[in-house]
């Protein structure tokens, strides 16, 4: 039986932090769209274009498109065993969406660690994120600085600030959380899935709370 955990929270509260140190200690795959959407933009493709379009204006990709570059990531290989996914599903339609999938794949979802933190600290994090060329990996010019400045520890590669951390945006896409993605909370907690995770300490802490929480 495979194992899916997903990770609830609003932008900025610590989901991809917790998902690579999930994935690292689970040896499941880290699903995050914002990373998939991400590399699609990088490499100039279709969907990358499309996806563009909302993300610069902190809005949400539509649900048909985001489904479907779900699909073809979870069909993969290296999520025969399960994964964590990290920013999906975020509206009520792709969480019905993700539940026949997983249904097809032989599993359903085990887990919802729901992430928070107040709006300030969001934002404060959200303006300090760096992330890595290469794959993603997350840090925090004040909270979690790289050894040296602009490099990735782990790959060498090159960091950057995401454009859509710029503070206008992640006003909208607090709202877009709070108008769109909210409603999940109640979904998974009547399905007795949601765990609640105190977003609002050192990350080791955030992290042996998850991983306690996940144990039961
Ligand atoms: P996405 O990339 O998923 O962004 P998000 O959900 O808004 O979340 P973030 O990545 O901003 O935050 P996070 O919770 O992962 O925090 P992190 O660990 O990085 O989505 C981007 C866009 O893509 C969306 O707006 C939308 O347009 C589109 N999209 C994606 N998925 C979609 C979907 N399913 N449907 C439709 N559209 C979709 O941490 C933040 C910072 O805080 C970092 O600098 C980190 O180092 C630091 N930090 C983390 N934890 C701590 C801690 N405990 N203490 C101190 N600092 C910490």
């Amino acid at each position: 039986m495979s194992t899916y955990i997903i990770l609830l929270g609003p932008p900025g509260a610590g989901k991809g932090t917790q998902a690579e140190i999930l994935a690292q200690t689970t040896k499941l795959s880290h699903i995050s769209s914002g990373d998939l959407f991400r590399e699609n933009i990088q490499n100039q493709t279709e969907l990358g274009r499309l996806a563009k379009s909302y993300m610069d204006k902190g809005e949400l990709v539509s649900d048909d498109l985001t489904i479907a570059m779900i699909r073809d990531r979870l069909s993969r290989a290296d999520c025969k065993d399960g994964a964590i996914l990290d920013g999906f599903p975020r509206t009520p339609i792709q969480a019905d969406e993700l539940e026949q999938m997983l249904a097809e794949f032989g599993g359903q979802v085990d887990a919802v660690p729901y992430v928070t933190a107040a709006e300030s600290i969001l934002i404060e994090r959200t303006g300090g994120r760096w992330s890595c060329r290469a794959q993603g990996h997350i840090y925090h010019k004040k909270f979690s600085p790289p050894k040296q400045e602009g490099i990735c520890d782990i790959d060498g590669s090159e960091l950057f600030q995401r454009d859509d951390d710029k503070e206008e945006t992640v006003a909208k896409r607090l709202r877009v959380y709070f108008d769109r993605t909210m409603p999940l909370v109640e979904y998974y907690r009547k399905r007795g899935k949601l765990i609640e995770i105190n977003g609002v300490q050192p990350v080791e802490q955030v992290t042996k709370e998850l991983l306690t929480a996940l144990k039961k």
